[in-house]
């Protein structure tokens, strides 16, 4: 493997606080391969492609993925190169649990003990996720999230992990992104189930939210001395005009799309404006007695921030048909902003400013809750064409990505932000749900036709010498 190093000659203009968090972040899915070995059961993603391949980037599917179950301590060798001193993963609950109930699988457990070992030895702080849109196929069988069963599946599942590994895991989370299985699996058809319908859309997002709060008071009860979190997609929204009808469209979206999660889970409250559209629509989630309780007195420790793109809003140009399904687009339009800068590979807008607002949005609004950027990051096609004659990927518009984004969070941090720590979106090249490897976001490069070589691209050796320097 070539390495060129890149040396940062320019005096750090843009330091960051002591012990940053340094790192990157992926998931079991999309990096172990191994989907049907070690005795895995099947999740959701497993099954979908067996039956709808079709679904999938080029037809290519989950059951290799980018190898991380075998080649763990080569990839945790190349953090460490990397300036890594923290990296999250997710575990997988199938893996864990191959009906997601019942019968713990051990070879799933020391799998993630040796990982977390090895994260360890090579002084990466592991921070651990136990759901990343990888529902057991045996518990989506049941109703997934749309069933109150799951969720005490799920805490239990939860618990074993607090048992196994919290004597070395300190920061855990109990969700990715919750409000995606809502939208994909249930609004918007890119995840399985494939189920357009808001009623179950709001009870899979309601079971989420207290399967978040009961894995907390599960974590709480066993006297777990280390943080629990939730991570979020935080989209802030953005009105096309200060016009009070587009405002209003925004702050309807802000409330589907970002409070529904974030005021429960930091506040343990719902927000008002969305109880009230529900409420009206006749669509509040069944819900039990003491479930508010158990809400209200388990709420995070710390927010991962996933930060990709900006949602732009503006008042509905036409009423909604009478009979179409209820969506949250039923009160508001999406906004094209006309000269947005655009990352055409995946579609999404880069607007760094972004991270400033959030990270400004939780210190004044979430009582400056403890925070860090645990996704962000550049999703490219076709980036072979940037390998140099060293072998090198030259992926100057990743560096640029990043710095740029970065910039405002030191920003936010002098201003006050309680923001801890920035992980990229990802460590390696992997696979990218319905996407496969489309687009890639690694710093490091996988190359599937040469049994997944990893070479480390320019951005892996940018990224070094900004942890080594606190800074650039
Ligand atoms: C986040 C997810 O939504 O974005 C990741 O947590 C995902 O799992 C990442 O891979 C990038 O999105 P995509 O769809 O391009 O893979």
């Amino acid at each position: 493997m070539q390495r060129t190093e890149v040396t940062t000659k320019e005096t750090i203009k843009y330091r960051f606080p002591q012990d940053f968090w340094w790192g990157s972040a992926a998931s079991a899915t999309q990096t172990e391969g191994a989907a049907n070995e070690g005795g895995k059961g099947k999740n959701i993603w497993d099954y979908w492609y067996e039956q709808e391949p079709n679904r999938f980037f080029n037809g290519v599917g989950p059951e290799k993925t980018s190898r991380f179950y075998e080649t763990y301590q080569e990839d945790i060798r190349l953090m460490k190169e990397l300036g890594h001193n923290s990296f999250r993963m997710s575990i997988s609950w199938s893996r864990m649990f191959p009906e997601g109930k019942g019968a713990l699988n051990q070879e799933g457990a020391d799998f993630y003990n040796k990982v977390i070992d090895e994260m360890i030895a090579a002084g990466i702080e592991p921070f651990v996720n136990l759901y990343h849109f990888d529902m057991p196929l045996a518990m989506q069988e049941i109703g997934g999230w749309e069933n109150r069963e799951v969720v005490d599946h799920f805490v239990s599942y939860a618990e074993t992990c607090f048992r196994l590994f919290g004597d070395r895991v300190k920061k855990w989370f109990t969700h990715n992104e919750p409000i995606v299985p809502v939208e994909g699996g249930y609004l918007y058809n890119f995840h399985y189930p494939e189920i357009v319908d808001f009623r179950k859309a709001v009870q899979v997002a309601y079971h989420e939210l207290l399967s978040n709060a009961k894995a907390i008071e599960a974590y709480r009860k066993l006297g777990g001395d280390g943080q629990i979190g939730i991570v979020l997609n935080l989209t802030p929204s953005y009105p096309r005009s200060q016009h009070p009808q587009d405002v209003k469209a925004s702050e309807i979206a802000d409330a589907f799309f970002n409070k529904s999660f974030l005021d429960p889970a930091v506040k343990g409250e719902f927000p008002p404006l969305l109880v009230d559209i529900l409420r009206e629509y006749d669509y509040l989630p069944k819900m039990e007695q003491g479930d508010v309780e158990t809400i209200k007195n388990n709420t995070v420790d710390l927010i991962g921030v996933n930060y990709y793109q900006p949602r732009r809003v503006k008042a509905k140009e036409y009423l909604p048909h009478p009979d179409a399904p209820f969506m949250p687009e039923r009160f508001f339009d999406n906004y094209e902003m006309p000269g947005r800068k655009m990352n055409r590979h995946r579609g999404w807008e880069i607007y760094e400013k972004g991270i400033y607002d959030i990270l400004i949005n939780l210190k004044d609004n979430y009582d400056n809750i403890e925070c860090f950027i645990s996704e962000n990051g550049m999703g490219v096609e076709g980036e072979e064409k940037f390998r140099d004659e060293n072998g090198m990927i030259q992926d100057d518009y990743r560096i640029e990505f990043i710095r740029e984004h970065l910039k405002w969070m030191h920003k936010a941090i002098q201003e006050g932000s309680n923001v801890k720590g920035y992980h990229l979106w990802t460590f390696m090249d992997n696979w990218s749900w319905t996407n496969a490897y489309k687009n890639r976001y690694g710093f490091v490069s996988v190359n599937l036709d040469q049994n997944a070589e990893r070479t480390i691209k320019k951005s892996g050796y940018w990224f070094k010498s900004v942890t080594e320097n606190n800074g650039f």
